[in-house]
């Protein structure tokens, strides 16, 4: 195949003492054996340097990244050290009228406020592109010039746009159940982080409690901004942190009203509520059912430990126990207030009776003596 090309390319100036086809033959050996040369230097060569001297890298070819958040090109590119490197570009791949053109970004006017050259004019080309769009999505290329060379890479950065897919399975839970968080997306990304109602989510796969129910979303690592549409987790469980609150603060007095009101986080809400009453000895009564137990006029009898026990379709929980404590009425009180008072006045007064009773007798035992010395 050589030979026939070469000896088609019939330029020797002729030498009188040379025939044609000598000409021509010699013509031919010489071209093949230059031929030959460079196809031994080339193979000598190591394959490394080659390539090495003038070259362009993409360290991540397939970059995936999420529509919103930005992404970078990392890349670099080499040259012979004699070179200087004048001018640097990137370009999109672009299907015009039925053909791919390499535009430059510059020449792209959606990519003008978003796009970011990070590199340099010696060996660093990397790009970065902010708040991606789907139609960021296709080929990149590179292309420096330096003063005598123009090169283009011919392998291409092929950049997938893609959105957050946020799961949660199941959806609905009993307290106790696994979940298991998954955040999808068209590509694989590098790491992503979970949040729930704003906060971090340590590990997405877990044993649900009561707390854990909300909104969750995920992000990729370091994009936190760029979120994924939220997911609901509804956790059920049976009632918690079941109270009592009692509507008269301090003592109860025989014949006032009361009112004990009981109230428990459960999902589904609690439906039915019953009251337990417990006196000095071990019996526990049933003593009223509904959400509030109202207790209108109040005798002795009422004293003792309340308990609300809570229930929904899951389960039960009481609450802890309240004391209520009946006195006798107001009148009975005010008797023993006066009582009281009485002896504290009596209390009071006692020092200044026998005060009183020494002076006198003090005073009388001065009245004898002085009677006796009239006497003398
Ligand atoms: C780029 O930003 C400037 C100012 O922030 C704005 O005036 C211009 O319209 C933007 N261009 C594009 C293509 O978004
Ligand atoms: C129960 O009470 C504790 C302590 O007050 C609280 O941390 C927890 O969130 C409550 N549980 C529910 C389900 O409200
Ligand atoms: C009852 O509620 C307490 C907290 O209020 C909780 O620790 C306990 O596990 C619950 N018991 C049942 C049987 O649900
Ligand atoms: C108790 O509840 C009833 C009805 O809900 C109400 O009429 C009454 O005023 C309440 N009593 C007290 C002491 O809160
Ligand atoms: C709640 O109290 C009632 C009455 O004392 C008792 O029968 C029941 O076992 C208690 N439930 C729990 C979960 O402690």
């Amino acid at each position: 195949m050589i030979h026939a090309a070469c000896c088609h390319l019939k330029t020797i100036k002729s030498d009188p003492r040379i025939s044609k086809p000598l000409q021509n033959w010699m013509f031919c050996v010489l071209h093949v054996k230059k031929m030959i040369a460079v196809l031994v230097l080339f193979i000598m060569k190591p394959a490394g340097s080659v390539s090495a001297d003038w070259s362009v890298t993409f360290e991540n070819p397939n970059p995936c990244a999420v529509k919103g958040s930005s992404v970078e090109f990392r890349c670099s590119y080499n040259y012979p050290d004699r070179e200087i490197a004048r001018k640097i570009a990137w370009y999109k791949g672009q299907f015009i009228d039925g053909d791919w053109k390499r535009i430059a970004l510059s020449d792209i006017p959606s990519y003008q406020n978003r796009s970011e050259y990070l590199g340099d004019l010696q060996h660093n080309c990397s790009l970065e592109i902010q708040d991606l769009q789907d139609d960021d999505a296709g080929y990149y290329y590179f292309r420096f010039d330096t003063d005598k060379y123009g090169r283009r890479s011919k392998e291409s950065v092929y950049l997938t746009v893609t959105e957050l897919k946020a799961r949660v399975n199941p959806k609905r839970v009993r307290a106790g159940d696994t979940v298991t968080l998954e955040c999808g997306a068209s590509c694989p990304l590098s790491t992503t982080v979970w949040f729930k109602d704003g906060h971090p989510v340590s590990k997405p796969n877990f044993t649900a409690q009561a707390e854990d129910a909300g909104n969750y979303f995920c992000a990729v690592e370091g994009q936190e901004s760029v979120q994924s549409d939220p997911v609901t987790l509804d956790v059920q469980y049976s009632p918690l942190n079941v109270s009592v609150e009692v509507s008269h603060a301090g003592l109860l007095t025989v014949g006032s009203s009361v009112n004990l009101t009981c109230s428990s986080a459960a999902n589904p809400a609690a439906d039915s509520y019953t009251w337990y009453r417990s006196t000095g000895s071990s019996s526990v009564l049933q003593v009223g059912s509904g959400q509030v137990l109202c207790l209108p006029s109040v005798d002795l009898s009422h004293s003792g430990l309340y308990i609300c026990q809570s229930r929904n379709r899951l389960g039960e929980n009481n609450s802890t126990q309240v004391l209520l404590t009946v006195t006798e009425t107001d009148i009975y009180r005010l008797i023993l207030l006066v009582g009281i008072g009485v002896k504290v006045v009596f209390l009071l007064l006692l020092p200044l009776f026998i005060i009183q009773a020494w002076r006198r007798w003090r005073n009388s035992t001065a009245d004898t003596e002085s009677h006796d010395y009239e006497n003398v």
